[in-house]
């Protein structure tokens, strides 16, 4: 989803205050959303703003005394670390130069495989703060009292493009947040839109093979992603959201985040309730639309959250949560574990507040490097029923046993601020456990022990095991709720903004079958992307009166 729209728009809307933007609208950020100017390139060196201490000059003038002297990772001191060690004038270079050796061997090795989505990442450090008291709804310890603080970690990315790619590209936006609890450390893994393109874990890797470059060209193609969604009607309302501005953040200081699952919170009782979470900017919702996106620097999201973190201005995020008991979940019109749905219209209360303060001191270390994983929970916030979370809950730490390594969670990004009392070991890289020698449960010797009531809340599962889709699927409704809160001007990017990559679809059915899922989530959005894209209406009218003739067939024959 890279290209970017080139229509230009003028209209600055303004923000409103922060009690009414957290009042429940339509939809997730309509009333609060604007579109900002071309950004210009910072001001400052990013170095300077990020708090590296002054510049190469200032620093060599503050340099006094003796360097330090170099040494091998051994620890031997160097002799030599600007010439090899060569066989005369015009001889050969001996492979008994060990340090010339070991110092070219570590360059080799200095990447790990970047992740396979959200490459594109920028991390900062801060601190959250509970505001209420939730003990009503769950045991979290983090949301014990107001007033209790945690530290985070959260990492901003894009999805699709790899590491060095502009930070604008049109994309959902990550905004995963590690709280360092002191009962251990909770990930929520979200994203800075409501809602997600598909419902069914089994579908991600499809998915993201459409979106990513052909193994062919090594280009994104729309016509590879579009025949994709064509096929998954269930993304429209993703794709509604991802078009408009705000798949395109002025900064990540000015986005929302959102959990987009169903989480389950359980209290000290036993009591269950379901939640939804939501990160508010106390910055305002702001995006750039093409024209802006087209003229900023690659780095531009990084710059200025750095920028602003240097100048002491500290981003800030209220948490929001939306709770439902289970048997309020089954009044809903649709499947409230669908992931491409929000809960339009249930209140929101607000839990805490984030603020983003430091920069981290090194990005490999700690951005590169850092693990979040949905799995990682906390006792009082358990998984839902929801199958994209089910499948993530498996997905996350598998891939990062591999990108990073079996010991991953004893990297000090990832390393829980409590004590960890287990019997793994070795592994790539051990180097953390101590002196132990009972690495077996159940041991006299040594005990640990496990309290129960941290297990899991016993749940009664009454059902037929099969690969069926869900029942209440209405895939077009909430895109067609977005698509009229949005403002004139904003509807009018979001159509150039669409008709931009769809227009390059060389396959006519998997255009006019695409107009059609828009023209079903509202007339006029597919009626004026029917037109820009130059597909004749009449043919979009009869894919929208074959869908509703075989819509259970379609779903039946994906099983
Ligand atoms: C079944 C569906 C999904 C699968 C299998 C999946 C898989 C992955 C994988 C393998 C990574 C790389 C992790 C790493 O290397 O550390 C990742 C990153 C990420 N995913 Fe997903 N994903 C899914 C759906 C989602 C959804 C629905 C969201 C938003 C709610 C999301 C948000 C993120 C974010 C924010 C990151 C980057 C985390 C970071 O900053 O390190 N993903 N995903």
């Amino acid at each position: 989803m890279k290209r970017p729209s080139q229509l230009l728009l003028a209209a600055t809307v303004s923000v409103l205050p922060t009690s009414l933007a957290l009042a429940q609208t339509a939809t997730q950020v309509e009333d609060r959303m604007t579109t900002v100017a071309a950004p210009m390139a910072a001001a400052k060196p990013l170095a300077d703003q990020a708090g590296v201490s002054g510049t190469v000059d200032a620093r060599a003038g503050a340099s006094s005394g003796r360097s330090p002297q170099m040494t091998r990772d051994n620890g031997a001191p160097i002799g030599s670390n600007r010439n090899s060690l060569a066989a005369g004038d015009m001889g050969p270079v001996l492979l008994e130069d060990v340090t010339l050796i070991e110092k070219l061997a570590r360059f080799d090795r200095e990447r790990i495989p970047e992740r396979v989505v959200h490459a594109r990442g920028t991390g900062a450090l801060g601190v959250f703060r509970s505001t209420a008291d939730l003990s009503d709804v769950t045991k979290a310890s983090l949301f014990a009292q107001p007033g209790k603080e945690t530290p985070v970690f959260v990492r901003f990315s894009t999805v699709i493009h790899p590491a060095g790619s502009p930070e604008t590209a049109r994309d959902p936006h990550g905004f995963a947040v590690k709280f360092y609890s002191d009962q251990g450390n909770w990930d929520l893994v979200g994203n800075n839109l409501p809602i997600f393109f598909i419902r069914d874990a089994i579908q991600f890797p499809d998915m993201i093979h459409s979106l990513k470059p052909s193994p062919v060209t090594n280009k994104q193609d729309p016509n590879r992603f579009f025949e994709f969604f064509s096929g998954t009607p269930e993304a429209t309302n993703m794709l509604v959201h991802v078009y408009s501005n705000l798949g395109t953040p002025a900064s990540y200081r000015t986005m929302d985040g959102n959990g987009v699952h169903a989480f389950k919170l359980v209290n000290k009782d036993g009591k269950v309730v379901f939640a939804k979470f939501r990160w508010i900017s106390r910055q305002g919702v702001k995006s750039l639309n093409g024209d802006a996106v087209a003229k900023a620097p690659a780095n531009f999201l990084t710059d200025d959250l750095y920028g602003s973190i240097a100048a002491g201005d500290y981003p800030t995020w209220d948490l929001m949560v939306q709770t439902m008991s289970p048997e309020e979940l089954g009044a809903l019109p649709y499947n409230p574990f669908d992931d491409t749905k929000e809960w339009l219209g249930v209140p929101f209360r607000k839990i805490g507040e984030m603020t983003l303060n430091e920069v981290p001191e090194n990005f490999f270390r700690w951005t590169e490097q850092s693990a979040f994983a949905p799995a990682n929970l906390v006792p009082g916030i358990e998984p839902s029923p929801d199958r994209m979370l089910q499948g993530r809950l498996f997905s996350y730490s598998d891939t990062q046993r591999y990108r990073v390594g079996a010991n991953v969670m004893d990297l000090p990004v990832n390393k829980p601020r409590v004590p960890v009392v287990n019997n793994y070991q070795d592994g790539a890289l051990d180097h953390a456990r101590g002196k132990v020698d009972v690495n077996y449960f159940p041991s006299v010797t040594e005990g640990k022990s496990v309290d129960p009531a941290f297990a899991p809340t016993p749940y009664k599962i009454d059902a037929i095991a099969r690969t069926a889709p869900i029942s209440k699927t209405e895939p077009f409704d909430q895109a067609g709720q977005f698509y009229r809160a949005l403002k004139p001007a904003d509807k009018a990017d979001l159509v150039k903004n669409l008709a931009g990559d769809l227009g390059v679809v060389t396959s006519m059915r998997t255009k006019v079958i695409m107009v059609s899922y828009f023209t079903q989530a509202d007339k006029d959005l597919g009626t004026r992307l029917a037109k820009a894209i130059k597909v004749p209406m009449n043919e979009v009218d009869r894919a929208v009166a074959e869908y509703r003739s075989t819509v259970d067939a379609r779903y039946a024959g994906q099983q």
